[in-house]
C-alpha cells in the first residue's frame, strides 16, 4: 500500500514509521521547516523510545521519506491519513478542528484518484462526516471514502502499542475502504491482532469513552488516595487489593497528582462538550475534570505543610516534570500547575528531568535546569518527585538527605515510603494517600 500520512508529531511519526516497517510505501508530510529538516537528517524531533533506529531502517529501506508538499505526498497514495493535532478549542472546550478541516481541504484540491481519507487524530462524533463534506465541497469530482481510525498508543511505548495493540478500531461506510483499511493493518491481522470494524460514529465514540474511563479511573483512585490519608488507608494497599479484582484490573489505579498530557485533559473536555451540545450531559465525566483540577491544588497545599506554609525563601528540587516518564511531552503536565505556584510563592526552584528541558524551559520560567538530582537537592528545603523517570526510582536517599539543608520530600509518585526515607535522615515525608510525617 502506498500512504501519505499528514502530521508528524507523536502520533503521525509513530504511525508513519511503523505503517512502512510493516513494509508500505509512507510519505510523512508536515506545515513545520524544522521538523521535516530534522527528519530529513535522520533527526527525530520528539523522544520516543526505539523510534529513531526504526526510523533509520526504513528510510534506508527506501520505505519512509518526509516532505513539505502534501501534493506530492499523496500522488498515487491509496490512503492518507489526517494525524495533526485537535487541542482544545479556547473558551468552550471543545476539541479545535481546525488543523484536520484544513487538512482535509487540501488533501481534497490534491487528490486525483480514489483514495481513503482517514482520520488518525482524536476528533468528536461526526467529523468523520464533515471531513467528507468538506472535501465533496472543496473537489466535486474526486471519488473516496472517509474511514475513521481513532489511535490508542501511549507516548514511552508507542511503537510496542502500535505493532501489538490491544485492539484496532476502524470505522469505514464502504467495502472497498474496509478493504484498504484491512489491506493496511494486515500484519496485525495474521498476527490475530483484534480489529474492530464498525460505523463512522461509533468509532470516534469510542476513542473518547475509552479515555474518558481511564482518566475516571485514575481520578478515583487519586479521589479515595485523599480518603485514605485521612483514615489512615494505604492507597497502594488499597490500589493492589482492588486491582486484583479483573472485574476492574491494576492499571490505571496509581494515586498521584492527577492526571495531564496531551489526551486526557483535552478529551474529557471535548467529551464534556459534546454531551452539553447534544443535551445528554456527561455528569461522570465533567466532575473527573473538576476534581481533577482539586487534585492538583491539593498536591500545592502538602508541598506548602512540608515547607512550614510557605514557600518564600526556600529551595525546593523537583524531579521530573514532563507529564509521564519516557517523553518529552509537557502538554498539561501537572508541573505547569505545580511549578509556577512554586515560584510565585517565593521559592528558589532546580529542575531536573532526563528529556523535559527542550521543551520545558519556555514553559517554566525562572527555574533553574540541573542535569543530576543531587546536584538538585543540595542544600534545599523540598525534594519534590512529580515524574517516576527509572533514574528517580533508585536515588541514594542518604546522601540526598545528608546534603539538603532541611531533608523533606514529597513523594507524589508514591516511589518511597515513610520508613525508607527515616532511615536515610529524612526529617519530613509526604506522599499520595498515605500517612506520612514531619
Ligand atoms: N500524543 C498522543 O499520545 C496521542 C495518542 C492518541 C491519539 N492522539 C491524537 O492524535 C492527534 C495528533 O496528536 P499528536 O500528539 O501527534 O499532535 P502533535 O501536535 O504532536 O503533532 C501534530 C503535527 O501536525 C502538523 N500539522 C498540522 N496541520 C498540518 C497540515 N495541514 N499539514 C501537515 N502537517 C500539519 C503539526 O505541524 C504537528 O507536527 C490528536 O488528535 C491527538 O488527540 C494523540
Amino acid at each position: 500500500m502506498k500512504i501519505a500520512m499528514i502530521g508528524t508529531g507523536y502520533v503521525g511519526l509513530v504511525s508513519g514509521v511503523c505503517f512502512s516497517d510493516f513494509g508500505h510505501e509512507v510519505v510523512c508530510v508536515d506545515k513545520d521547516q524544522r521538523k521535516i529538516d530534522m527528519l530529513e537528517n535522520g533527526k527525530v524531533p520528539i523522544y520516543e523510545p526505539g523510534l529513531d533506529a526504526l526510523m533509520a531502517k526504513n528510510v534506508d529501506a527506501g520505505r519512509l521519506s518526509f516532505t513539505l508538499d502534501l501534493k506530492t505526498a499523496i500522488d498515487g497514495a491509496d490512503a492518507v491519513f489526517i494525524a495533526v493535532g485537535t487541542p482544545t478549542r479556547r473558551g468552550d472546550g471543545h476539541a479545535d478542528l481546525t488543523y484536520v478541516m484544513a487538512a482535509a481541504e487540501e488533501i481534497a484540491k490534491a487528490a486525483k484518484d480514489y483514495v481513503v481519507i482517514v482520520t488518525k487524530s482524536t476528533v468528536p462524533v461526526g467529523t468523520n462526516r464533515e471531513v467528507r463534506e468538506v472535501v465533496a465541497a472543496a473537489n466535486p469530482d474526486l471519488d473516496f471514502d472517509v474511514a475513521s481510525n481513532p489511535e490508542f498508543l501511549r507516548e514511552g511505548a508507542a511503537i510496542d502499542d502500535f505493532m501489538k495493540p490491544d485492539r484496532v478500531v476502524v470505522g469505514v461506510e464502504t467495502d472497498r475502504a474496509a478493504g484498504v483499511m484491512s489491506e493496511i493493518y494486515r500484519p496485525l491481522y495474521l498476527r490475530d491482532f483484534p480489529i474492530v470494524t464498525t460505523d463512522l460514529e461509533s468509532a470516534e465514540m469510542i476513542k473518547y469513552a475509552a479515555n474518558a474511563f481511564l482518566a475516571t479511573k485514575i481520578t478515583f483512585i487519586n479521589e479515595i488516595a485523599a480518603l485514605c490519608e485521612k483514615v489512615g488507608a494505604d492507597v497502594k494497599q488499597v490500589s493492589k487489593g482492588m486491582g486484583m479484582d479483573n472485574r476492574i484490573g491494576n492499571k490505571f489505579l496509581h494515586a498521584g497528582p492527577g492526571y495531564g498530557g496531551s489526551c486526557f485533559p483535552k478529551d474529557t473536555k471535548a467529551l464534556a462538550r459534546i454531551g452539553q451540545e447534544h443535551a445528554s450531559p456527561m455528569h461522570i465525566t465533567e466532575a473527573v475534570i473538576a476534581v481533577n483540577e482539586d487534585i492538583k491544588r491539593r498536591m500545592i497545599e502538602k508541598l506548602q505543610d512540608l515547607c512550614d506554609g510557605t514557600f518564600n525563601g526556600k529551595t525546593v528540587a523537583v524531579l521530573g516534570v514532563t507529564f509521564k516518564p519516557n517523553t518529552d511531552d509537557m502538554r498539561d503536565a501537572p508541573s505547569l500547575t505545580i511549578v509556577p505556584a512554586l515560584v510565585g510563592g517565593g521559592a528558589k526552584v532546580r529542575v531536573c528531568d532526563p528529556q523535559g528541558q527542550h521543551e520545558g524551559e519556555a514553559l517554566l520560567p525562572g527555574v533553574q535546569w540541573l542535569d543530576d538530582p543531587y546536584a538538585a537537592a543540595k542544600d534545599a528545603d523540598l525534594i519534590v518527585l512529580l515524574t517516576e523517570w527509572n533514574e528517580f526510582r533508585a536515588l541514594d536517599l542518604g546522601r540526598i538527605a545528608q546534603n539538603m539543608a532541611r531533608p523533606a520530600m514529597a513523594d507524589l509518585r508514591n516511589i518511597y515510603n515513610a520508613t525508607v526515607t527515616r532511615e536515610a535522615g529524612f526529617v519530613a515525608y509526604d506522599s499520595v494517600g498515605r500517612i506520612g510525617f514531619s
